[in-house]
């Protein structure tokens, strides 16, 4: 398959607009493949890395630095030890651009081709590129809180009984939080604002409570108890509500950290879960993920997928996009393709 040239948005430095500039073609090592990127979607790790400079999953290393980490496209070449992966499949796929500085170059999905590691692509079939990046880097946050760090089941394999609390669960972290704790079996109840109440009564939420409401937790507290706890929305109101639904201590994860005040009988897990399947001790559940659970619920239509704008102008698109996000001004998520 011909590959034309590179070309990637590249952060100068720290607070600086991105430029888009031709680049060398990186050549896939062993493990490795080489993704003509389609689809981009802007995550606000990406918005607070780009404006300022620190996403929660970390400080910027190093400049000038390609950002992104997620992606879906057409494999372009395959590296040696390569078998699972053809030139030509359909993926989706995160990388390591984050989470091992160095291989930033290579791997910032914010260009037209990507080296990604086989064993974090999943096949799509023919699901569109878009559909595709709106779920993997969510979702995944969503689940290995869920499901790698709190323990809660595999789908099927919860009960009704068992009931599950979701803060914040009107974005997409949420979103797919609440599609997976339902899909899981348990009871889900969810705070979320109360424009949002028929979707995610349609996502699976038994009830839905206003996280405005000046009696929200009072309401969760009759609604309890809940085995798991999520604050989606990660800011410390939810973090310290959250504390405060577990009288006898426990633990609830977050998607921020932050300092905030919490009983010491309450442990808050807070980690880069986007970035799970990128940790090698996480390698069993990564084989899970991008090997079954990802392309299963992709090509069986088993989540909703956010809500999305898809904007044009190529990688040149980023920069405004980035802004956005990063003052709230988007519902759902933005998508650029680095192709055009
Ligand atoms: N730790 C990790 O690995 C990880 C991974 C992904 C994301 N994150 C972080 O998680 C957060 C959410 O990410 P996302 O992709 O889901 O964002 P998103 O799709 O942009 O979600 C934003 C939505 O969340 C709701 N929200 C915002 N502030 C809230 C609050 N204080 N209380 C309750 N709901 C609130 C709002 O919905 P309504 O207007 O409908 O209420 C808002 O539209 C971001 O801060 C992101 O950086 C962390």
């Amino acid at each position: 398959m011909a590959t034309e040239k590179n070309r990637v948005a590249i952060v100068p430095g720290q607070g600086q607009a991105l430029e888009v500039v031709d680049a060398e073609l990186s050549h896939p090592g062993p493990g490795e493949i080489l993704v003509r990127n389609e689809a981009v979607a802007v995550q606000p790790l990406d918005a607070k890395m780009l404006h300022a400079g620190y996403g929660g999953a970390g400080s910027i290393e190093k400049y000038p630095v390609i950002l992104g980490t997620a992606g879906a496209g057409t494999v372009q070449a395959v590296g040696e030890d390569v078998s699972e992966l053809a030139v030509g499949d359909r993926v989706v796929f995160n990388t390591r651009a984050l989470v091992k500085f160095e291989t930033n170059k290579r791997e910032g999905t914010w260009q037209k081709f990507v080296i990604v590691r086989s064993q974090t692509a999943a096949k799509i079939g023919d699901v569109s590129f878009e559909q595709a990046v709106l779920v993997d880097f969510p979702l995944q946050t969503a689940v290995a809180a869920l499901n790698l760090y709190l323990g809660m089941e595999k789908p099927g394999k919860g009960t009704e009984d068992e009931k599950v609390l979701v803060w914040g669960a009107g974005g997409a972290v949420g979103s797919y939080a609440v599609q997976y704790a339902k899909s899981v079996g348990h009871t889900v109840v969810v705070t979320a604002s109360q424009k949002d109440v028929a979707r995610q009564t349609r996502l699976g939420a038994s009830a839905v409570i206003d996280y405005k409401a000046a009696d929200a937790v009072d309401q969760l507290r009759k609604l309890g108890p809940y085995k798991y706890l999520f604050s989606a929305s990660g800011d410390p109101a939810s973090q310290k509500a959250l504390a405060s639904l577990l009288p006898d201590g426990g633990r609830f994860a977050s998607v921020l950290g932050g300092e905030v005040d919490l009983p010491s009988d309450v442990e808050r897990v807070y980690k880069p879960f986007s970035q799970a399947a990128q940790h090698d001790e996480n390698q069993e559940w990564r084989s899970w993920w991008y090997g079954e659970y990802l392309s299963d619920v992709l090509r069986n239509g088993l989540v909703d997928p956010v809500s999305h704008l898809k904007v044009s102008g190529g990688l040149e698109a980023l920069q405004e996009a980035s802004t956005d996000v990063f003052e709230g001004k988007v519902r759902g998520k933005v998508i650029v393709n680095p192709q055009e």
